[in-house]
């Protein structure tokens, strides 16, 4: 059954290690509150999979997280936010849902002066349109142009996040995407990929100075405030500031592979694999 009580953890998702960027950011705003995170390790990477597939995995992520009782579902995926929040909305109301597109679009639009906007994310992200349709809709006048960049999804499952090797797969990608914008070129780049700021030394190092990075992380977890306050939902129980994680694969795995991306080190005790 569902509840909102107050002292029920929040519930977060992504498809694998990735959303523990959003989960680190969540915890820096929100530390009295406890989080249970599922990772889907068994299935990423999400990004190359049919909308269809996404869907029906963010059902069955979120009905996990539901079963296990939480207060609010964030979905910490940009490829799920982007095709399956009204279906987890719907089927799991009247639970908040949060996801994490919006957040990113609005951070863009925070940070843009010359309204050129690049967003790198994964092929189902961008093939679907849904950062160009979002930020059209908060700044009409803005030029976006999304490239996906799915190696970046193994790179940072891997932790191979800098050195040269990774510097050059990273300007394979973005000098094209810099280079179709012309000649003035974009201010801001979006992180669309909550794998994706593991990267953000190298990504920055190749876009150079005059591009900002922007992500979803900061923006979602003021979304994430707002809705708890506003719902009168703030964790009043005596456990607070504690992080539970759920994986569908291997515990050890998950463990060493998502500290960096949770910025603390994660013990393999504290991760439950579940099937879903
Ligand atoms: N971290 C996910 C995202 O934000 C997707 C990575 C993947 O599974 O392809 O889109």
């Amino acid at each position: 059954m569902l509840s909102r009580t107050s002292n029920l953890p929040i519930g977060v998702f992504d498809s694998g290690v990735g959303g523990l960027t959003v989960l680190r950011a969540l915890r820096e705003l929100l530390p009295d509150e406890n989080f249970l995170y599922l990772g889907d390790t068994a299935r990423v990477p999400y990004g190359a999979k049919s909308p269809e597939s996404v869907i029906k995995y963010a059902l069955q992520a979120g009905g996990a997280l539901v079963q296990e009782g939480i207060k609010m579902l964030v979905v910490a995926c940009n490829t799920a936010s982007a095709v399956s929040l009204d279906a987890l909305a719907s089927e799991y109301s009247p639970l908040p849902v949060v996801g994490v597109v919006k957040p990113g679009a609005e951070a863009a639009c925070a940070t843009t002066i010359n309204g050129k906007i690049a967003v790198i994310a994964t092929e189902g992200t961008v093939k679907g349109g849904v950062y160009q349709r979002t930020i059209c809709s908060m700044h009409p006048d803005a030029e976006i142009i999304a490239h996906p960049c799915p190696l970046f999804v193994g790179l940072a499952e891997e932790g191979w996040v800098d050195g040269e090797l990774v510097e050059a797969i990273v300007a394979r990608y973005l000098k094209p995407l810099f280079a179709a914008f012309g000649d003035v070129k974009p201010d801001t780049l979006v992180l669309g990929c909550t794998h994706f700021p593991v990267l953000r030394e190298a990504i920055a190092n190749v876009a150079g100075s005059s591009i900002k990075l922007v992500d979803s992380a900061e923006t979602t977890a003021k979304t994430v405030k707002n809705i708890l306050n506003e719902a009168q939902i703030c964790n009043v129980g005596d456990v607070k500031g504690k992080i539970s994680f759920l994986a569908t694969d291997s515990a050890q795995r998950f463990a060493a592979v998502g500290g960096p991306f949770l910025g603390e080190k994660i013990d393999t005790s504290d991760v439950r694999v579940i099937d879903l």
